[in-house]
């Protein structure tokens, strides 16, 4: 279930009730070492079924689970795998709230504006949500811009407001953890070093995030591989060519996920014939697509006209104006202004 934007509170970004369909994609996608995803959901657990008991601790725990790593190491994904699975495992205690923080709303250029404004996320938003769920897992993306670390905070924002805006994080997260000890913090961060020294060290758990190594990158590509299989089945064979597998991981050491799932994007764009029917993709491709490193080679002849490459398509399917008309003038051209409205209001819901 999700909640429409338009009825979200401030500085939240999506609310979904979890577990769900369709929500079980993201930590499969994830390839990690099995005792990442252990510990990881372990710690979930802990605090989501626990949390009330383990708050009795002098010890206590704070809740707050941060990734750090590298850009596309697949932290945010795993934060809403996590999300789903934790939900999956508490699901005959009842619901799981995933609240995902968008940690821009909080601009830090205004005067006590930011401060303001996280106070009543922490204090109010969450409060709330976590009366009516008795789940909350709360998602903080890119939490650098969120708990800005104190002690560099020199930016062209104001440093006084900066610091008070760190503050009102931290006060937050510890009437949080005191008073509503199952609420659970997810936080990601590409860049620790911004992260405030006090944040991170309430966090129960720092999970940095590495690139994949070569037989782990050779199990992406083969998850990817399998995706377009999905789709164009003559392809499943490819994802049981271990031998191949492996020489093209070895084209790809250094990559991140993202890079390596991008790839066979880049390998069905080599070759308009595949990308106009990408069950002809050849292991060529993918070699030919990871030794430019997914990108382009600026060389190569003179580059056909539109007209040479595709010069038989019918007048009938020529449109008569092809400038900027209005929306609104859909007589003529139905299905381009509707193709318009279309990807205007589209809202996807789990990107
Ligand atoms: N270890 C991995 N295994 C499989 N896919 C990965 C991995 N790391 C990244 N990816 C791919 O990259 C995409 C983007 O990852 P993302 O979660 O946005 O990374 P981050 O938040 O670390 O920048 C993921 O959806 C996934 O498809
Ligand atoms: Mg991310």
């Amino acid at each position: 279930m999700d909640i429409p934007r338009s009825a979200l509170p401030p500085g939240v970004l999506s609310l979904h009730i979890l577990p769900a369909e369709h929500h079980d994609r993201d930590w499969d996608a994830i390839i990690v070492p099995r005792e990442v995803k252990e510990r990881l959901l372990a710690q979930a657990l802990l605090v989501l079924q626990h949390g009330r008991k383990l708050s009795m601790l002098a010890g206590l725990p704070h809740g707050l689970i941060v990734l750090a790593g590298p850009p596309g190491t697949g932290k945010t994904t795993m934060a809403r795998g996590l999300a789903q699975v934790a939900a999956l495992a508490l699901a005959r205690q009842g619901a799981t709230a995933l609240v995902e923080i968008n940690p821009h709303a909080f601009p830090s250029d205004m005067l006590g504006e930011s401060q303001r404004n996280v106070t009543r996320l922490l204090t109010e938003t969450i409060p709330e949500i976590a009366a009516r769920r008795p789940h909350v897992i709360v998602l903080i993306d890119e939490v650098e811009s969120f708990a800005v670390r104190r002690s560099s905070a020199s930016f062209d924002a104001n440093p006084v407001d900066v610091h008070r805006a760190t503050d009102a994080v931290l006060l937050g997260i510890d009437e949080i953890a005191k008073n509503l000890p199952s609420v659970l913090f997810v936080t990601t961060t590409n860049f620790i070093e911004a992260v405030d020294e006090a944040f991170l060290s309430r966090a129960d758990l720092v999970m940095t995030f590495s690139l994949p190594d070569r037989e782990t990158i050779g199990k992406i590509l083969e998850h990817a591989l399998g995706e377009l299989a999905v789709q164009w089945p003559s392809l499943q064979a490819m994802t049981e060519d271990a031998a191949k597998l492996s020489e093209l991981a070895a084209l790809c050491e250094g990559w991140d996920g993202l890079r390596i799932r991008k790839l066979v994007l880049a390998a069905l764009a080599q070759r308009l014939d595949v990308a106009r029917d990408p069950s002809t993709l050849s292991w060529d491709d993918l070699m030919t697509a990871a030794r430019k490193k997914g990108g382009v080679e600026w060389a190569g002849g003179r580059a056909p006209t539109s007209r040479e490459l595709f010069p038989d398509v019918p007048k009938e399917l020529m449109h008569d104006h092809d400038h900027g008309h209005a929306l609104h003038d859909d007589q003529h051209d139905h299905d381009h202004s509707h193709g318009h409205r279309h990807t205007h209001t589209h809202q996807k819901d789990e990107v």
